[in-house]
């Protein structure tokens, strides 16, 4: 693990917000670990913040970025090798057949919300300017732009930028006639699209709606001709043991969003992918970038971890690993009295808790474990476990026995 070039100090000053927790500091990682400066080893269960895909360590990874970072800034409107190498990438081995058209960003919440614009701007360019809402779901979180909170619903992410955020027409994430209720309430001519994570991340740990659900919001997006949006960006480039989440279900996106692991955690990316007729709508008027979309590092990094999950079969790899990890938290951890219910699929799970996540959270850690709460409305408490796809059988006993001490502890009867 190389070492970091600059001294490890006191942290005591790094939190933004006054009176955080300590945390502990964090010097390299290898594989599923993270070291830390006084010597700890943490179980990385949550990839970070289900970011790294393909583990730590890869120098592969770091040796593509820094090859081009001296080439100093270029445009967004440019090609560079990196940028024509990571659209090809998505376009020839990830994206569906008919997605030819990907806008880069740094980030999740940079990408879902070019996706409301991209929306707007669809139908604005369709001769539609009376069509601005879009459809969010309950529970969802789609990031921390106040664009991208107005359309989710996690209420602890939201509390108190009420005035800020626009009335976006809310469905809940299981019930198909509710859907066809609000898309006639909210007149179909006044809504330009509708935003779904495929399986709820950070708001509902790992929740999934039904087919007929999924099939019900396809078939009325197409016949009003909203755009689906799906937002892959926890669910994205492998991570449920398919390439994308939707892929799972009769769910027919128009856009799909990424983020997360399409960097693998080690440079900020994103990326907004349109089906060919909708980007085909964008010609007139164009679609403004970021000062730093398509920044030429962060592209080299995605080429290099797509490649590499191809390469290593990571993505196939995160279907069977998944499965055993699913099978152990279900079997370990499936009847204990702190856990509601285990769900999931892939590399992709959720305990929803009858305990608080935050202080099972805090206890993982102290046994070196790191897990990421989660849970929103109807999930109040909730953990999501999600290591990266290269887990090993021995690293998920760990990671289960580990998470069964923690909960024995917090929930002891
Ligand atoms: C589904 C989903 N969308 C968007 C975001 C926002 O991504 P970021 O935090 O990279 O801005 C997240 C982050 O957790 C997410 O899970």
């Amino acid at each position: 693990m190389p070492a970091s070039p600059f001294p490890v100090t006191d942290s005591s000053r790094y939190s933004f917000v006054p009176g955080s927790s300590p945390a502990p500091t964090i010097i390299g990682g290898e594989g599923c670990f993270l070291h830390t400066a006084d010597g700890r080893r943490i179980l990385d269960g949550a990839a970070g913040a289900i970011v790294g895909n393909i583990g730590w360590g890869r120098t592969e990874v770091t040796e593509a970025a820094a090859a081009v970072m001296s080439n100093g800034y270029v445009v967004p409107l440019w090609p560079t090798p990196s940028r024509l190498a990571l659209h090809d990438e998505l376009v020839q081995h990830w994206l569906p057949e008919g997605f030819g058209h990907v806008f880069f960003t740094s980030g999740g919440s940079e990408s879902t919300d070019s996706s409301l614009r991209l929306a707007r701007a669809y139908q604005v360019g369709k001769g539609r300017p009376d069509r601005w809402k879009i459809i969010g779901r309950h529970p969802s979180y789609h990031g921390m732009t106040t664009g991208t909170m107005a359309v989710a619903s996690h209420d602890g992410r939201q509390r108190g930028y009420e005035p800020l955020l626009l009335p976006f027409p809310k469905v809940s994430w299981n019930d198909p006639e509710e859907v066809l209720r609000v898309i006639e309430r909210e007149d179909p001519a006044t809504i330009a699209g509708f935003i779904v994570e495929p399986i709820t991340g950070a708001a509902g740990a790992c929740l999934t709606a039904s087919d007929h659900y999924w099939q019900v919001v396809s078939d009325a997006c197409r016949e009003h001709d909203i755009l689906l949006i799906a937002d892959e960006v926890m669910t994205g480039y492998g991570r449920t043991g398919l390439k994308f989440g939707h892929q799972h279900f009769p769910l027919h996106p128009d856009v799909i969003v990424g983020g997360k692991g399409l960097g693998g955690g080690y440079l900020p990316l994103g990326a907004v992918a349109a089906r060919d007729e909708v980007a085909e709508v964008l010609r007139t008027n164009g679609f403004m970038y970021f000062t730093f979309t398509g920044n030429d590092a962060s592209c080299a990094v995605g080429a290099k971890v797509l490649e590499i999950l191809r390469r290593e079969h990571l993505v196939e790899r995160a279907a069977s690993q998944g499965a055993l990890l699913g099978a152990r938290l279900q079997a370990e951890l499936g009847q204990h009295p702190a856990v509601i219910e285990v769900r999931g699929r892939g590399m992709f799970y959720g305990l929803e808790l009858k305990c608080s996540k935050d202080s099972v959270v805090a206890a993982a850690l102290e046994h070196d474990l790191w897990v990421y709460p989660a849970g929103s409305g109807p999930v109040r408490d909730a953990i999501i476990v999600a290591p990266p796809f290269t887990i090993s059988d021995a690293e998920i006993d760990q990671l289960v026995g580990t998470l069964r001490t923690v909960l024995d502890l917090v929930h002891p009867d």
